[in-house]
């Protein structure tokens, strides 16, 4: 009927009219949103560097406000232990049965972003402790029904080396974006560039093209002279923000009354998983009923 009535004007007042009206009756009139880029490093230097920067292009964007968590400065323990608690008894507030620690604190945090910037070094070829805690403590957020689902998020990683495993760290952070069912985003590379780019993420390393050792003054800030991983930090930054807008505008399209239902309208309960996917939860109950029953 609205639609009509839309269609109506449209023939009547014109397009520029019209697009004013879709804009108001969708209810994103202003579409606020808020990035949140997380550090994995255990020193304040290059991966701050280029996760700051991502949000700092976020901020470009109009309505955009982005918060920065470095996860050094908060007392998180690990790994996970496999209790499956959170699971069976998933708690928003609480959300891990097994430790007591600051973890909660960044966890509510994230709930309140609509689009992330993860980030971490290169150790080993692979991610650091530290990030790899986080990613395991994030357990929680599956059993409330995935609360990170659907928001857009960008992969950043640092080396001391050139090919150096910053493309194994980039999948290895997509794997737990695709995980969380968050989407993915890439950067737009211009190639050639001068300096480290990747299309999967930002991929930067600890000076360039100068060598730029730990023990060499100045090399927490190195990523600085990476010019190209300075760039695909802009582009990552404004590319997740402008994501995070437009699916946070198609929900109040598709989703306007914001009611948990199943796919495409809105994130899914913590029931529909342990009914429909065979969780611990769902286990669990079936064996109470069965129990009851017997
Ligand atoms: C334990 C450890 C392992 C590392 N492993 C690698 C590696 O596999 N490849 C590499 O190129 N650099 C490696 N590095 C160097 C870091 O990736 C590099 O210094 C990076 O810029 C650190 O980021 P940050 O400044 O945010 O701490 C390693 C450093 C440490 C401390």
């Amino acid at each position: 009927m609205l639609h009509r009535w839309v269609e109506a004007c449209y023939i009547q007042i014109g397009k520029s009219q019209i697009n004013t009206f879709k804009y108001i009756i969708s209810g994103g009139i202003i579409m606020k949103v808020k990035i949140i880029g997380v550090s994995g490093s255990p020193r304040k230097g290059n991966t701050n560097i280029l996760v700051k920067e991502c949000l700092k292009a976020a901020e470009t964007l109009k309505d955009v406000e982005t918060e920065f968590i470095h996860l050094a400065d908060f007392k998180i323990e690990g790994g996970c232990k496999a209790c499956l608690r959170c699971y069976a008894e998933p708690n928003s507030e609480k959300f891990c049965w097994a430790y007591d620690d600051e973890m909660k604190l960044v966890l509510k945090q994230l709930m309140e972003g609509d689009g992330f910037i993860f980030g971490s070094p290169v150790y080993w070829g692979s991610w650091t402790a530290q990030f790899k805690t986080f990613v395991d403590r994030t357990h929680p957020f599956v059993g409330l029904g995935k609360l990170l689902r659907n928001k857009p998020a960008g992969a950043v990683t640092v080396a001391l080396g050139s090919i150096a495993g910053q493309e194994h760290v980039i999948s290895e952070i997509i794997r737990f974006i695709m995980f969380h069912d968050m989407i993915p985003i890439g950067v737009d590379v211009i190639w050639p560039m001068e300096g480290m780019a990747s299309p999967w993420g930002v991929t930067g390393r600890q000076g360039f093209p100068d060598n730029m050792g730990s023990l060499t003054p100045g090399n927490l800030k190195a990523v600085n002279q990476d010019k190209a991983a300075m760039a695909c930090a802009k582009v990552l930054g404004i590319r997740v923000a402008e994501m995070a807008k437009v699916v946070k505008a198609g929900f109040t399209l598709v989703n306007p009354k914001n009611e948990e239902t199943k796919w495409p309208a809105g994130p899914l309960t913590a029931e529909f998983q342990a009914e429909d996917h065979h969780t611990v939860a769902y286990v669990k109950k079936n064996i109470r009923d069965k129990e009851a029953n017997a």
